[in-house]
């Protein structure tokens, strides 16, 4: 029979008694199996046959890859301090998501308005809203609106979807920090975005087979690629859309996407500044014609939007010059090659819309669609001159 415990007070709470000889056993067991465990894990992560599955360094007390709290505070801290709720910005949706605190705020910001300026600020409901668009758009810029806005909407659903695995795939707390925020947003754009659309009242249309390749070829890319087919790419047409809209009546929480959008497609740059790609990830032949086949879907996806955006009295080439001339730009400074640099794929894709324009455009003189900028509105313009200063 064993001796009985020794049990010894040490005094770290005068109701509670602790064995000292089990602690220190409890210690030594989980010293021991700790060694065998770890031991274990790294060996076979040598081996490439396993090992730990977590990045995660808790010695360091961070992920594999380290604080880059530079990429923390652009995107995680950034995203937060301008983090906005659908209730506040969209009174008439159905969605519930300000704090106690934020409601007192607007409760307040509204007793604080004069009878005109409660007029304006009038938070409206879903009938309003309604009525709203009514005034300001015939049912074909509706349709023409909804076509439009819903290939981001799908997109909304895929960017979800691929952030969450780029969360898996970049290393470091800052780094993670800032993709848990984006796979936060792209929830909110695409739970949003959907109920925006829905209002309008016109049917939404599937996804052009142009989406669907596009989006689908993203979500299965490797790795960091996902990095360019998403935040480079689609990201890059979400933020032309979004600051193409963004100042028509209704859709001023366009702007609020748009500032989202820009810090994502900023991502790839500030990651990759940190943990640059090897030139074989950035230069090799095959990862340059999978980018490229990326890019071509939008060409034709360019020609169906020149009807509905037409009928909102926008050039579809217009658009299409800015949005490539812009990933072309973030492809760039991200060091992702495109095969062609930035200059000859803008010039390229400005052929192309030329070349299509003389075919079935009466009249059609050459223009330079690669120079164009879709943009509207000082405040969009400003976000982007940001992003593309240089
Ligand atoms: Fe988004
Ligand atoms: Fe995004």
């Amino acid at each position: 029979m064993n001796a009985p415990t020794e049990n010894v007070n040490v005094n770290l709470h005068p109701n509670v008694t602790v064995s000292a000889r089990a602690s220190a056993a409890n210690r030594r067991i989980e010293r021991t199996l700790n060694g065998v465990v770890r031991g274990y894990d790294a060996l076979m992560g040598k081996l490439g046959l396993g090992g730990r599955k977590a990045p995660y360094d808790d010695h360091a007390y961070e992920f594999v890859g380290g604080a880059r709290d530079e990429l923390r505070a652009k995107h995680y801290d950034k995203s937060l301090r301008l983090l906005w709720k659908a209730e506040r910005e969209m009174p008439w949706s159905t969605f519930h998501d300000c704090s106690a605190e934020e409601q007192t705020l607007m409760q307040l910001a509204d007793d604080a308005l004069n009878a005109a300026e409660r007029a304006q600020m009038q938070r409206i409901g879903s009938a309003e809203y309604k009525a709203l668009l009514d005034r300001s758009y015939t049912r074909e810029e509706k349709e023409a609106i909804v076509q439009v806005l819903s290939a981001i909407g799908h997109g909304e659903a895929y960017a979800w979807l691929v952030s969450t695995e780029v969360l898996m795939n970049v290393k470091s707390t800052g780094a993670k920090a800032a993709l848990t925020m984006q796979v936060l947003e792209e929830a909110k754009h695409f739970v949003v975005l959907r109920e925006l659309l829905r209002a309008f009242d016109v049917p939404v249309p599937r996804q052009s087979v142009w989406e669907y390749l596009l989006l689908e070829q993203v979500y299965k890319a490797r790795g960091l690629e996902k990095l360019f087919g998403m935040n480079v790419l689609v990201e890059g047409i979400a933020l032309s859309l979004f600051g193409m809209l963004g100042d028509r009546p209704g859709l001023e929480v366009l702007g609020l996407f748009h500032l989202d959008e820009s810090r994502h497609t900023a991502l790839p740059i500030n990651y990759l500044k940190e943990f640059p790609l090897t030139r074989w990830q950035s230069r090799n032949p095959l990862s340059r014609v999978h980018r490229l086949s990326l890019v071509l879907p939008t060409l034709p996806l360019v020609f169906l939007l020149e009807e509905p955006l037409a009928r909102l009295g926008i050039d579809s080439f217009a658009l299409g010059g800015s949005v490539l001339r812009k990933v072309g730009y973030l492809a760039e400074r991200a060091g992702f090659d495109l095969a062609i640099d930035a200059h000859q794929l803008a010039s390229s894709v400005n052929w192309v819309f030329n070349a299509y324009a003389k075919r079935t455009r009466a009249g059609h003189v050459w223009s330079d669609y690669h120079l164009a900028d879709t943009t509207v509105g000082s405040a969009l313009k400003e976000v982007e001159r940001e992003i593309f200063a240089a």
